[in-house]
């Protein structure tokens, strides 16, 4: 059994203003993104790229195990076949896989099984979740620890001024026979990562959030 080795908690983040200001500024940037389905070709450096992943990566995990993968996917030719293989998901999901009352809900997003944006944003981020470590070891709530992480990128990729989408081509297994990942990988979220189009629209539906007193209970 390895022994427990504390240092101190180091110098604290100080947001300069009060935690309801900090708070409230935090939402303000939080509050603006929305999920693109309309890229631009313009380029994201790979120093970006890597910057989010770093934010990504200081989420919290079971037992510290870090049980996530980011695979950035630049090469033209890559993200091709990535889009050629969602599309053929997405395809038999809309014609056959999804229920009716999941199409309905779809409805409102406009949604189908065209995904341009696959080929068109400078990056797709294919996210990971470890079923084992790398040496066979096990993982712990993996599931929310990459959840976590992803949600951790999805903000940092919201405050480096970028638009990000969260897709979930069902099922996603094709990720990781495309990409090569070890048995130890399954996909879990694939992310196309840029610019918005200059003609970019969202549906309206998504702005719909629950208000705050059916989201929040103080007891
Ligand atoms: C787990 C998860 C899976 C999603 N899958 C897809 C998807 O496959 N395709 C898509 O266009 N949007 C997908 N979305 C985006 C949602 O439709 C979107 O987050 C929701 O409509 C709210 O809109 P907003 O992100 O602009 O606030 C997904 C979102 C989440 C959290």
């Amino acid at each position: 059994m390895e022994e427990p080795v504390y240092v101190p908690l180091g110098e604290r983040y100080d947001p300069g203003c009060a935690p309801e200001e900090a708070a409230e500024r935090f939402h303000a940037m939080l509050a603006k993104r929305r999920s693109v389905r309309m890229f631009s070709d313009r380029a994201v450096s790979r120093e970006t790229v890597e910057w989010l992943v770093r934010c990504a990566a200081t989420a919290p995990s079971g037992a510290n195990k870090q049980p996530w993968r980011f695979v950035a996917v630049g090469d033209p030719a890559t993200k091709a076949r990535i889009r050629a293989a969602a599309e053929e998901e997405e395809r038999a999901f809309y014609a056959r896989r999804a229920s009716e009352s999941w199409l309905e809900d779809l409805a409102p997003l406009g949604t189908d099984e065209v995904k341009a944006y696959l080929e068109v944003a400078p990056w797709l981020i294919v996210v990971f979740r470890m079923t084992a470590t790398d040496d066979g070891g096990r993982t712990y709530y993996s599931d929310e620890s990459v959840g976590i992480a992803t949600g951790m990128f999805l903000a940092a990729a919201q405050a480096a001024g970028l638009a990000t989408l969260t897709h979930t081509p069902s099922p996603m297994k094709f990720l990781a026979e495309l990409l090569e990942r070890p048995a130890n990988e399954r996909a879990y979220m694939l992310i196309p990562l840029g610019y918005p189009a200059d003609d970019c629209v969202v549906p309206e539906h998504a702005l719909d959030r629950r208000p705050l007193d059916d989201t929040l209970l103080f007891v």
